[in-house]
């Protein structure tokens, strides 16, 4: 049987997912049972077609690089068009909403809204967004445990770099007392382009033209965007009821280029640090910069590279690094949460 997907936003990590299910739908039919049908779009700038049958995502996808809208989407029969985002997710047939709307990351709105109205109407919600999972776990992952719905968000630390499901997968039966990592691609590129010589605003402005900056850079360079992955990874990994204000937080916006070439010249780097501990139970976190020795393994990584640590009581520290931004990568983890819907569902073991 197909599962039936509505994309709540189709932006560039919407259409780069939609982009792989119709690459690679005979390998994720084959491998995994998965049929992946898009019945829906709905997006604030691009309008919205729904067709309980399935569209044709090819088609789709031209027609939005066409025109910037799906609202050219051929009208074949049962085509309907000009459903909000709301009436998408309660009125039409999907089984999974792709909630891939902008992040605000101050109230994580519409994206909370969406989370809700989908588990209330028996729909599982895959998400690369933030806000939700940063201002609104709680709340949202006991909704969907009540519905018996399935609430996927891999990507919203690190994008498709497996930061949320390495280690309740593969390193459970540990008790991780401390989760450490460069969470920001913008600010380690900042920061490893001042180290070889560029100004800070140079290095931002390069940072912005490669596509790694948030649309508003204030939420990169002041630690905010870290901030929500470090409350993320403290909820989810740590099980605490942390609020992202409750998160120490310290920008780079202060550090100099002589300040940053002096750590190098001694030995030393300046990273952007996220940290969670959990001490006896009570769980902090912080983000600010720190100056670490150039031999610790977090200084070796550079650009926008992000790399995450798991202090490990059995396994020792685990370093996991990648990619943290990119549309393909987090595309990728939009559909790694779907291949796990597809387990849950075929009750098969994951
Ligand atoms: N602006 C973010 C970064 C993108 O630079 O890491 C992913 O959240």
């Amino acid at each position: 049987m197909a599962t039936k997907l509505a994309f709540v936003g189709f932006g560039g990590v919407g259409q780069a997912l939609a982009e792989i299910i119709s690459e690679r739908s005979g390998e994720l039919k084959q491998s995994y049972g998965m049929d992946l049908q898009v019945v829906a779009v709905s997006d604030m700038m691009k309008g919205s077609v729904y067709r309980p049958e399935g569209l044709d995502i090819d088609q789709l996808l031209e027609t939005v690089r066409k025109n910037g809208t799906v609202e050219q989407y051929p009208d074949q029969s049962g085509v309907l068009k000009g459903w909000s985002s709301l009436e998408t997710i309660e009125h039409s047939n999907a089984d999974v909403i792709v909630e891939v709307t902008f992040t605000d990351v101050h109230t994580g709105e519409p994206a909370i809204s969406h989370c809700k109205a989908a588990f209330q109407n028996g729909k599982s919600v895959v998400t690369t967004n933030k806000g939700p999972v940063a201002l609104a776990y709680r709340e949202l992952s006991k909704l969907a445990e009540e519905q018996d719905v399935f609430f996927g968000f891999e990507g919203t630390v690190m994008s498709g770099t497996p930061a949320l499901r390495m280690p309740v997968m593969a390193l459970a039966g540990n008790r991780i007392k401390e989760i450490k990592g460069i969470l920001n691609g913008t600010i380690n590129y900042i920061l490893t382009e001042m180290e070889k010589g560029s100004s800070y605003e140079g290095a931002l402005k390069q940072a912005q033209r490669l596509g790694y900056a948030e649309a508003d850079p204030t939420n990169d360079v002041e630690g905010y965007d870290a901030r929500y992955k470090a409350a993320i990874l403290a909820n989810y990994l740590m099980g605490a009821d942390l609020h992202h204000t409750e998160v120490e937080c310290k920008g780079i916006t202060s550090l100099t280029k002589e300040q940053v070439q002096q750590a190098v010249e001694e030995g030393e780097k300046w990273r952007l640090l996220a940290r969670v501990t959990d001490e006896d139970g009570a769980v902090k976190a912080s983000v600010k910069p720190e100056r670490i020795s150039a031999d610790d393994p977090l200084a070796g990584v550079t650009g926008a590279t992000n790399a995450i640590v798991y202090e490990c009581d059995l396994a020792g520290p685990i370093m996991l690094t990648g990619a943290g931004a990119g549309l393909k990568e987090t595309g990728f983890s939009l559909l790694i949460d779907l291949i796990h819907y597809a387990k849950r569902h075929a009750k098969a073991t994951i």
